[in-house]
Order: structure tokens, then sequence, then C-alpha cells
């Protein structure tokens, strides 16, 4: 028996608006988007990323959040229920069964390095960075990541903190936390980029972000943009479906995408601003990678006069986003065990919390134990997960998703379901849904591949 008769709903535009921004500005906006920028040449990371998000994100999402308030339901009975009517092969609901594997392993490594930024924040507020030299701010990082009880620790409580909003449902749960952790988030970002705009490396931050030279693309940083605009705005795995689902009838979604795409980016941007002029302040390098957040600014953090201040809020910024982030990536299990299952919304939370939080120990084990077990292209079981569901599962996932809605959902629906104010518009929509994207996506994931 299906639970559907109660499916939940948003309370109104603005909770739904909040609750989708919360789960595409999470950990990729700003950890993520400030170490590939910085190790992918900067501006020509930011301009093909710009132009993924516009002609593939943008479409996408769209897509992909009708299909969620036209199925109403979680990923895989609203493709089923969408195949049926519109006379598609049924096999389609195994897209919304890659899509909630791909959400399990994003969530599983995403709180191991959420957790990072727990155990970040707490040190910045208790003034550990103070004064401190640069080799044991470096010390204190590889000495979290040599230690799987403290990683497993902090990845168990950043896990509960999920399941203990989740477990609350959409009005009281993920709408709530959104409405307070969001307007936070701008305001602490807004605060830390006046900051960093004011030191000295402001013109260079600037420069390196946003000075574009076509000659610096390379299918490698193209790849890795195009994979970068999936994760961010959190399309390609059904997330976006299930919170489409708990719409009401006449939001207009073409216009709400736009809104929720424009502050997904502007965060990306604003953290770059916040992030890299203060590199450059302090002639550091901005290539240190997946570090650059726990390695690379605390040593700012210790050399400059209000740092303690500045670290804590910018660890608390870090934390909230991601935080928003990881309840949207439980959600859609959650939809699925209470739909399919007819699971009661808190044992399937702690169910799916637990599931997510041991596989995230494949994720703490590779920095420790398993740091030199590289089974596949010289990389770690953490690079081949974050790798392989970036830059493969959610780019196909994504795939599957725009032809479903290009080809299969009728001209109509969409029209009435998106509410394009102009025709051309609508007609840019469809053609990029259903050529641009696909054509892209495969492009370059054929290219990821061969290489
Ligand atoms: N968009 C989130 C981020 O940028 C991550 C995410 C990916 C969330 C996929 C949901 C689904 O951090």
């Amino acid at each position: 028996m299906s639970r559907s008769t109660e499916q939940p709903r948003w309370s109104n535009q603005i909770g739904f608006i909040l609750a989708t921004t919360g789960a595409a500005v999470g950990l990729g906006n700003i950890w993520k988007f400030a170490y590939m920028a910085g190790t992918h040449g900067g501006s020509a990371f930011v301009l093909i990323y710009l132009l993924c998000v516009l002609l593939v994100g943008i479409p996408l999402m769209m897509g992909e959040m009708t299909l969620g308030r036209l199925g109403r339901s979680d990923a895989i009975t609203s493709l089923q229920r969408l195949a049926q009517t519109h006379h598609a092969h049924p096999a389609w609901r195994y897209l919304g069964w890659l899509g909630a594997i791909t959400l399990l392993c994003v969530l599983s490594f995403y709180s191991v390095v959420a957790g990072w930024s727990l155990c970040y924040w707490l040190k910045a507020a208790t003034n550990s960075f103070y004064h401190v030299s640069t080799s044991h701010i470096q010390t204190l990082w590889s000495n979290l990541l040599n230690d799987p009880v403290q990683l497993m620790t902090y990845h168990a409580l950043f896990m509960l903190m999920t399941v203990g909003v989740v477990a609350q449902g959409i009005q009281k749960g993920l709408e709530k936390a959104a409405r307070m952790l969001m307007p936070a988030l701008f305001i602490i970002l807004i605060g830390l980029v006046i900051y960093s705009l004011n030191t000295p490396g402001a013109a260079q931050g600037i420069d390196f972000l946003f000075h574009f030279n076509l000659s610096n693309i390379t299918p490698t940083i193209a790849i890795s943009a195009l994979g970068h605009a999936f994760f961010t705005l959190a399309v390609g795995a059904g997330c976006i479906l299930v919170y489409g689902a708990y719409l009401p009838d006449q939001a207009p979604i073409a216009r709400t995408v736009l809104v929720i795409t424009a502050l997904d980016v502007l965060v990306a941007i604003l953290s770059g601003l916040a992030i890299f002029p203060l590199v450059f302040t302090y002639h550091l390098s901005p290539a240190s990678g997946p570090g650059l957040m726990f390695e690379t600014l605390p040593i700012i953090f210790s050399q400059m006069a209000a740092g303690r201040w500045f670290g804590s809020l910018f660890f608390m910024l870090l934390l909230f986003a991601a935080w928003t982030s990881s309840i949207s990536l439980l959600e859609p299990w959650v939809a699925l065990l209470v739909e399919r299952f007819n699971f009661r919304r808190k044992p399937a939370c702690y169910l799916m919390g637990g599931i997510a939080w041991i596989l995230g120990l494949v994720t703490v084990l590779s920095f420790n134990h398993w740091s030199n077990f590289k089974p596949l292209l010289n990389a770690t079981l953490f690079d081949l997960i974050t790798d392989t569901t970036t830059n493969l599962l959610l780019p196909l996932g994504g795939l599957g998703f725009a032809w479903f809605a290009g080809h299969y959902i009728p001209e109509d629906a969409l029209k009435k379901a998106l509410n394009f104010k102009h025709v051309l518009s609508f007609k840019f929509f469809q053609f990029n849904l259903k050529y641009t994207v696909p054509l892209g996506i495969l492009v370059i994931v054929l290219e990821a591949l061969i290489k």
C-alpha cells in the first residue's frame, strides 16, 4: 500500500525556494568550487561552469522538477507512473534507482567532509589557530585525517544533525531549517566578502576569478566544470524531483528555478570573493586542492587580527551550507522508503542515516589505513567515489531525466507546469532540454571515459 495520500507539501513558495536553494548551496559552492577553481586555472573553470549552469543545469533542473510535480512521489514511483501514462518503457524507473544510489554515495562522503567543517568550527571558536605556526596548522590537519576515530565521531555528529532535521518532516524539519540557516548563511557570507575585498590581495583575487582567457580551457577543465555544475545544482539524482513533488500545483517552475540557480551561482562567486583575496594577501597558493579550506585558510586566520571571529564565522557558514544539502541527500531516500516500502518517516531516517554513516567509513579510512589502497587510476577510494558520482553518475542521471522530460512528457503538460511568460523562452528551454543537454553530457562523459 502506498502512503501517497499523505503526500506532504511545502507551506509556500518562499519555503520551497529556500529549501531548494539550501539543497543546491552546499560544500559544493564553498569547499569544492574554491579548490576546483584554485586548481583548474581560476577563471577558465569559472567561465565553463557558468556556461554549463546556463545551458545544461537550468533546463535540467526545470525538467527534473517538472517530473516531480507531475509524478508526485519518490523518484522511482514518479518515473513509473509517468512512464505508464506517457507510454514509455517501464524500465525508466531504474533511472530513479540510479539516482538513489548516487545520492547515498554522495551523502556518505559529504557527511565526512561536513564533519571536518564541524571540527574546524570548534577549533576556530576556541581560538586554536591564534598565532600558531604554519607547520602547527598543517599538523592539526594531518592529525585529523590520520585519526579515524576523530573522523568517525564528527561524521556521526553531523549525520545525527541531518537525521534530526529530516525526521521532523517537510514543513517542521526541512523548511524550518532552511528558513533559519539560509538567511544566516547569506549574512555571514556578505560580511566575509566585505572584509576580504578590503585586503591588499583583493585585485589579484578578482583577477584570478574573472580574468577570462580562452586558451586556458582544456578538456579536463570542461568535464570538471560540467560535473561541478551538476553537483552544485543538486541535479541528476532525483533530489530536485522529490523536492518538486512537494510543490503546490500552481507554483511557476521556470521562474523558481531561475531564482534558485541565481542564488546558487551567487554563493559560489561570493565564496570565491571571500577566499581568494585573502589567499593572495597572505601570499599562499590557490592551488592547494581539497585542503584549501582546512590547511590554507586557517594559516590566514592565525595571522589576521580578527582571525578567531572570521574563522568561526567562516566554518559556521560551511557547516550551515553542508547541513541544508545533506538534508536534501537524505530526504529522497526517506520518501522512497515511505512511499514504496511503507516505512514511517522516523525509522526510515534512522535506517538510511545509519547506512550512509557506515558507507562513509570508506571515506574515513581512505585518509589513513587505506590511504595507499589505490585500486584504479592511482586514486584512493575517496577520490574514486567523489569523481565517479560527480563526473559520471550525476551527468548520466541528468541525461536520463532530460531525455525523459524532453521526449516523453507532452509539450502542453511541460508548458503548463513551467509557466513560461514568453513562447520563445519555452522554445529555447525545450531545445536545450531535448538536444543541448543530452549532447553536451554525452560528449563530455565520453571524452572523460576515453581519457
Ligand atoms: N548541491 C550540493 C552542494 O553543492 C550537493 C548535492 C549534490 C546535494 C546532489 C544534493 C544532490 O554541496
